[in-house]
C-alpha cells in the first residue's frame, strides 16, 4: 500500500469502483438497452485504452523480451480439436439447480461460500452432493434447499455450427491455447525446428459459466494473454540466475493441507532449491512475472502464487501455481502457470494426421536395433482382407514395443477388440542394426496464461484511493504511468481565447511525442483535476494568465533585442495526480520531460 494511500477497504470499495468504472468509462455491462446479459461486458474508452497499456506490458516482456513468436489464431475451433484436447470430455464445472426458483449454481461455490470447504472442485461429485445435504445448503437467490438436487457436470464450451447445417460442429476455444497446439507443425519450422521456443497469443476465449459474477472477475466472454513454451524435457534448462533472487509469497499445496500452514516469504532461488517449486520452468515463470505484476500496478502486498491441490488441477497439468491477488479480503486468480508435460501434442498427434514431434539430432550418430516387421502379404491378404493393411499397423506397433511377443510359433494381435493368432514366420519379423542420426521427440509445454480482464480489474481495485485534498474529499486511481488511459489532461485555466490557443499548441506537441493526451476547459479548474484524478490520469498541466505573460514578456524582448524569443521562460503548472504537487514548467521541454516520466527515466521528483 503506497505511503498515500488513506482508503479503507471493504466491499463497499468494490461498489465505488464499479459506480465509478461505469461512470468513467472503464466497463459496464453490454447490451444495456436489452436488460444486459450476464457474463458479458463493454470495456468504455477509459478501459480499452487500460486494457490495451497492459496487452502492451505482457507483449514486451512475454513475447519481444523472452524473443517469442506471437500468433493470432480463429476463435473458433472445429470438434476433433477438442476431442483431441480432452476438452470435450473433461471441461466441466459442476452445476447444481434450484428445485424452487430454477436458478443454477455452481455446486462448488456454494460450497465454498457456505462452508469450511475451500477448494471443492477437487471434491468428486458426489462428495458435493453429500456435503451440500450434510450442511443443508440453500439456493443462494431463493433460499430454497439444495439437499437431494443432483450435481451435474456442465461443460463450459459454447458450440455452433460451421457453416449451413450441423455436419460440421464447432466450438468457441475456451483458452487461446489450442490456437497454438493446433499449428504446432508449422510453427516448429519458423523455429527452425530448435527447441526451446515460446508462442504466444492474447485473444478472446470464451465459457459458458455457470453463474458470473463479481463483475469482470468471472464473465462468459474474457481476453487471455498465454504463452506456450515448448521444451525438451531432458536437456533444456531455464535462465533461474536471472530470477534466483526474485522474492514470492508462496502458497503451497502441503502449507494448505495443513491445519497451521501459511503462506511463506522466499526467493525463487531458495524455493527451486528446497523443492517447494518443483518444475524449474514453472519457477523461472513465476519468477519473470512477479516483477512484472508490480510494474503494472498490482500491489504486491495483496499478491501470491499459490500451488493447485492435486484434484483441483485442469486435466492436462502435470503442476500448476496460480498468481492471485486480494481484493476485498478474497483471493483472486489472476494466471496460471502449469506444466502441461506433452500432453496435449502428444494428444493432437494421436488424433490428427499431422506430426507434432521435433526431430532432435543426436551429437554423434547412434547405432541402434531396430525390430522391424515385413509381413507376408499373400497370407494376410486373403486372411484379414480389408483389415490386412490394419493388421500391418498392429504387427509394426507391438515389434516396436514388445519383442518377445514374437519369439513363439504364432504372435497375437488386438484389432478392434478381437484377438487373432498369425504365425510368427508369415510375419517378417527380424532385428536390425541402424544407425540413426537422432529422434522424433515430442516436446513438453509450461504455460504462463494470463487472463486480462482480471487484471485490470485488479489493477484498478489497487489503484483506488480516497483522500482529502484542501478540505475536500476526492477519490483517484494511483495507475501506473506506463498503464494509465490518459497520461496528460491540458486545461486553459478559462475559456480564453489566448488561453486555449497555447493549451491546444500544447496538447499537440504532446501527442507528437507519443503520450495519450485529453483536453478539458469545461467547469472550474478544481473540478477538472478532480475528473482527471478519478480516471487516474497521472499528470495534468494548466495554462493560467502568468503563462500569457511570459509569453508577452519575450515578444516584447524579442522585439527590442531582434533575438529569438527565449522559449524557456514560457511556463505552465504541472500537477502530479497522487501528492497533487504542483511545479511550473517550461513549456518547450514538456513534451520531452513528460516522455521521460511516461518511459521511467525520470521522476516527477527530480524535475
Ligand atoms: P477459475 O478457477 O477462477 O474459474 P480457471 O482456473 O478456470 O479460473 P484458467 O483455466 O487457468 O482459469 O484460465 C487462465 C486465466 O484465464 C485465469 O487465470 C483467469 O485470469 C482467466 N479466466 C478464466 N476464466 C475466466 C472467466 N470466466 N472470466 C474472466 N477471466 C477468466
Ligand atoms: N490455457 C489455460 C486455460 O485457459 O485453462
Amino acid at each position: 500500500m503506497s505511503e498515500h494511500d488513506t482508503t479503507e477497504r471493504t466491499d463497499a470499495t468494490t461498489e465505488k469502483l464499479v459506480e465509478l468504472a461505469k461512470r468513467r468509462g472503464y466497463f459496464f455491462q453490454s447490451s444495456g438497452a436489452y436488460g444486459g446479459v450476464g457474463g458479458f461486458y463493454t470495456f468504455g474508452p477509459q478501459g480499452a485504452a487500460l486494457k490495451g497499456n497492459v496487452e502492451d506490458a505482457w507483449r514486451d516482456r512475454f513475447a519481444v523480451a523472452e524473443g517469442n513468436m506471437e500468433i493470432d489464431a480463429p476463435t473458433i475451433m472445429p470438434e476433433p480439436v477438442f476431442e483431441a484436447s480432452g476438452h470435450l470430455e473433461g471441461f466441466d464445472d459442476m452445476l447444481v439447480e434450484c428445485p424452487d426458483c430454477g436458478e443454477s449454481h455452481r455446486a462448488d461455490h456454494v460450497v465454498e461460500d457456505n462452508t469450511e470447504y475451500e477448494d471443492a472442485e477437487s471434491l468428486p461429485i458426489p462428495e458435493v452432493e453429500e456435503v451440500i445435504a450434510e450442511y443443508e445448503l440453500v439456493c443462494p437467490n431463493c433460499g430454497a434447499g439444495l439437499a437431494g438436487q443432483a450435481v451435474e457436470a456442465f461443460n463450459l464450451m459454447f458450440d455452433t455450427n460451421i457453416g449451413p447445417g450441423e455436419s460440421q460442429p464447432g466450438y468457441l476455444r475456451p483458452e487461446t491455447a489450442q490456437g497454438i497446439f493446433v499449428e504446432f507443425p508449422r510453427l516448429k519450422e519458423y523455429a527452425r525446428n530448435q527447441l526451446p521456443f515460446g508462442v504466444t497469443q492474447i485473444g478472446r476465449a470464451y465459457r459458458n459459466e455457470i453463474s458470473p459474477r463479481r463483475s469482470i472477475i468471472r464473465v462468459r466472454e474474457f481476453t487471455q494473454a498465454e504463452l506456450e513454451y515448448f521444451v525438451d524435457p531432458e536437456e533444456d534448462e531455464p535462465d533461474l540466475e536471472s530470477v534466483a533472487d526474485v522474492e514470492v509469497t508462496l502458497y503451497p499445496a502441503d502449507e494448505q493441507n495443513a491445519e497451521d500452514g501459511s503462506e511463506i516469504a522466499i526467493t525463487i532461488g531458495e524455493a527451486v532449491e528446497e523443492g517447494i517449486i518443483a518444475n524449474e520452468w514453472v519457477a523461472y515463470f513465476l519468477g519473470v512475472a512477479k516483477p512484472w505484476y508490480e510494474s503494472v500496478g498490482v500491489d504486491m502486498d495483496r499478491f501470491r502464487f499459490r500451488q493447485h491441490l492435486s484434484g483441483e488441477r485442469a486435466h492436462y497439468a502435470a503442476d500448476c501455481w496460480d498468481a492471485e491477488s486480494e481484493i476485498d479480503g478474497n483471493w483472486i486468480e489472476l494466471a496460471g502457470f502449469a506444466y502441461r508435460s506433452d500432453y496435449d501434442l502428444s494428444k493432437h498427434e494421436e488424433h490428427s494426421d499431422d506430426r507434432f514431434t521435433i526431430f532432435k539430432q543426436y551429437d554423434q550418430p547412434k547405432t541402434v536395433e531396430r525390430a522391424t516387421v515385413d509381413p507376408d502379404m499373400s497370407y494376410l491378404g486373403p486372411e484379414f482382407g480389408g483389415d490386412a493393411q490394419a493388421v500391418v499397423s498392429e504387427l509394426e506397433a507391438l515389434a516396436a514395443r514388445d519383442r518377445s511377443a514374437f519369439e513363439g510359433e504364432t504372435v497375437e494381435i488386438e484389432l478392434e477388440g478381437e484377438t487373432h493368432e498369425i504365425p510368427a514366420e508369415k510375419t517378417g519379423f527380424s532385428v536390425e542394426e541402424q544407425t540413426e542420426a537422432g529422434e522424433h521427440i515430442t516436446p513438453h509445454v509450461v504455460e504462463p496464461s494470463f487472463g486480462v480482464g482480471r487484471l485490470v480489474y485488479t489493477v484498478l481495485h489497487h489503484a483506488y484511493r480516497e483522500d482529502e485534498v484542501d478540505g475536500e474529499e476526492r477519490t483517484y486511481l494511483a495507475l501506473e504511468p506506463e498503464v494509465a488511459p490518459t497520461f496528460v489532461g491540458v486545461f486553459p485555466l478559462q475559456s480564453d481565447d489566448e488561453l486555449v490557443d497555447v493549451a491546444q499548441e500544447i496538447v499537440d506537441d504532446l501527442r507528437e511525442a507519443g503520450l495519450s493526451v485529453t483536453y478539458d476547459d469545461s467547469g472550474n479548474i478544481g473540478r477538472r483535476y478532480r475528473r482527471q484524478d478519478e480516471v487516474g490520469t497521472p499528470f495534468c498541466v494548466t495554462v493560467d494568465f502568468e503563462t500569457i505573460e511570459e509569453r508577452e514578456a519575450q515578444r516584447a524582448s524579442e522585439d527590442a533585442s531582434g533575438d529569438e524569443p527565449r522559449a524557456e521562460e514560457t511556463t505552465v503548472t504541472v500537477r502530479e495526480r497522487d501528492t497533487t504537487e504542483q511545479k511550473r514548467l517550461p513549456v518547450d521541454d514538456l513534451a520531452e520531460t513528460l516522455a521521460a516520466i511516461r518511459e521511467g527515466d525520470l521522476t516527477f521528483d527530480d524535475v
